[in-house]
């Protein structure tokens, strides 16, 4: 754990917030979790003791699984969901403006020594930051999904974040076993989105353009280049809403295979079918 941090508060509690908060207890830290329903704080919290009790079993971590759940609390209240808080990580929905109103309430309700972090995998974090007059203590903290699993973490300067809270964030993620890097540009995407993109953007085109199926562009990926999971496969788990959402906040045009689903409420895992049926069928099939 980190010395001048001890108790954390996440807010959002979805596939990102949930898995933030796991983390982050099982590295020790007290953590809030704090979402605006009542009914994704209480499915975040069985992912949470789903998850950290398989983990415990494989051996991934050491922790004891009743310990890390004792550790996070739950609430629909923002303000008290920071008030004690030495560092808050916002995974809300990637709307800026719904960022920066939380980034307005943030300042009014936390310490001024409190570590600001946002989790947006597209925005910049300078337009978030510029929600409050304290924009040198506002970092993007950027995890990847599932977050417990991951190793990597991005820590994303804004235009006015200070070295001072850039090496608290970047601590922060060592001490919660991640890999940390250094993101000193905020340009769209970061580095690791901006990377990735084309992977999954192209596949989305050539789908709705009737030139590949969801299935040969996974194994394409997987079989070919080696990737843990194929573009489909990943936006089944990152969720095929939250791809969508960051495209319509940019402006950019939506692959007809992505506005499909979305209109039809299948999101991915989380609503038991996407591209591959989760429920009724075998999941990802293309090997
Ligand atoms: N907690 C506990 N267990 C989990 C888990 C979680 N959150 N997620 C998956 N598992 C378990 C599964 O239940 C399964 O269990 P089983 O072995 O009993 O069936 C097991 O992990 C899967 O393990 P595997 O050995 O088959 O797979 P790996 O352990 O090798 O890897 C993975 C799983 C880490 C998810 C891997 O497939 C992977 O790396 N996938 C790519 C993920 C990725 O790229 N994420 C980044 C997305 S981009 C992003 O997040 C950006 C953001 O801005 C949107």
């Amino acid at each position: 754990m980190q010395d001048d941090i001890e108790r954390v508060a996440v807010l959002g509690a979805g596939n990102m917030g949930h898995g933030i908060t796991e983390a982050a207890a099982i590295a020790g830290y007290d953590v809030v979790m704090r979402d605006v329903d009542e009914d994704v704080l209480a499915d975040g919290s069985e992912q949470i003791d789903w998850s950290v009790r398989k983990l415990a079993e494989k051996g991934e971590h050491d922790a004891d699984p009743d310990a890390v759940l004792d550790r996070i609390e739950t609430t629909t209240d923002l303000e008290r969901a920071v008030a004690d808080a030495d560092a808050v990580i916002e995974a809300v929905p990637e709307k800026l403006a719904l960022k920066r109103d939380v980034f307005t309430d943030l300042e009014e309700y936390t310490d001024e020594d409190a570590l600001l972090a946002t989790n947006t995998s597209s925005l910049s974090i300078t337009d978030i930051a510029a929600a409050t007059d304290a924009a040198e203590r506002v970092v993007g903290l950027h995890f990847f999904n599932p977050p417990v699993r991951m190793d990597l973490v991005e820590v994303v300067y804004g235009e006015q974040t200070s070295d001072d809270t850039a090496e608290r964030a970047y601590e922060f993620a060592e001490s919660l076993g991640k890999t940390p890097i250094y993101v000193r540009k905020d340009v769209n995407g970061f580095v690791v989105n901006s990377v990735l993109g084309p992977f999954v953007e192209e596949p989305a085109w050539m789908v709705s353009g009737d030139e590949a199926t969801v299935e040969q562009a996974d194994a394409a990926m997987v079989h070919e280049r080696g990737y843990p999971m194929g573009p489909f496969e990943l936006s089944d788990l990152t969720g095929i809403d939250v791809a969508y959402h960051v495209r319509e906040e940019a402006g950019k045009p939506i692959p007809p295979v992505m506005e499909d689903r979305v209109e039809a409420g299948d999101l991915g895992r989380k609503t038991g079918r996407g591209y591959y049926d989760y429920e009724g069928g075998e999941g990802a099939t293309y090997e």
